[in-house]
């Protein structure tokens, strides 16, 4: 199974509403080349938390479910709230209510043998409505849930890879941007010793620089035992060429391709 990795779209923001639509033609026009049914967005699917961007953005989600695709959004700190660090509960509501349909997290899909674990960074941060920047907080709840969920997925026969996915970065961060228990989440995701990794794909977004945490120097999935860990840019980000970098992952083999859209 392949996921198409969208994030950070900022819907409502300059016209990163055509940016979005002409992102979605492209994954509609081309099923042949990217071969995949299932987008996941990993959260700032809008810019400011409005029911006016939150409605544009549904209109976006409508036409690639129509189109017959899955779409799978996990909620960032733009969806909760003006300029992404002033959190509200009615964003938060329109989120689920529009958007995502999901009203406790980790939210569990199946979908062909694939586990998608959506996780609410939010989720904490939100409840403290403590102001101090763009940060993300998981809370020990949703931990909890999670370790008890990949306990349960590891006897599951039927599931041949987990993939997690959520907003917050939780290794690189700048300044009052990061997840505040993300070392309590790499407690609850780590590969433990001769086991399978409890994790296959970890998914996130936030931080608008693309990166496969790889590198011979400092390798994460090697570190904690997950095969792909990836960092989505900014989508509807145009690079030096004037293109976007659409990022799909390959499940069977761990692998990543980037298409570009003009
Ligand atoms: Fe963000």
């Amino acid at each position: 199974m392949k996921i198409i990795h969208l994030s950070d779209l900022h819907i409502g923001q300059s016209d990163n509403l055509e940016k979005c639509n002409q992102i979605a033609d492209w994954i509609l026009e081309n099923r042949d080349i990217h071969q995949s049914e299932l987008v996941i967005i990993s959260g700032d699917l809008v810019d400011d938390g409005q029911s006016w961007q939150f409605e544009q953005a549904r209109e976006i989600i409508d036409r690639l479910r129509q189109g017959g695709f899955t779409v799978l959004v996990a909620p960032g700190n733009h969806d909760y709230g003006p300029n992404g660090f002033r959190e509200s509960s009615t964003s938060q509501r329109d989120f689920c209510e529009l958007i995502s349909g999901v009203k406790e997290y980790p939210a569990l899909f199946i979908i062909e043998g694939q586990a998608i674990v959506i996780l609410d960074s939010m989720a904490e941060e939100i409840r403290n409505m403590e102001i101090w920047g763009a940060q993300g907080y998981l809370g020990k709840e949703q931990l909890q849930k999670l370790d008890q969920i990949l306990d349960d997925l590891a006897e599951n026969r039927a599931v041949e890879n987990i993939v997690l996915t959520m907003h917050h970065h939780p290794f690189d961060y700048l300044f009052y941007h990061g997840l505040r228990d993300r070392d309590d989440l790499k407690g609850v995701i780590s590969r433990r010793k001769d086991a399978p990794p409890r994790v296959n794909v970890l998914l996130f977004g936030h931080k608008h620089i693309e990166n496969r945490f790889n590198d011979s120097e400092d390798n994460k999935e090697e570190l904690f035992g997950i095969d792909l860990i990836y960092a989505s840019g900014q989508t509807v980000e145009r690079k030096s060429d004037g293109k976007m970098v659409l990022p799909v992952i390959d499940l069977d083999d761990k692998t990543i391709k980037r298409y570009f859209i003009d």
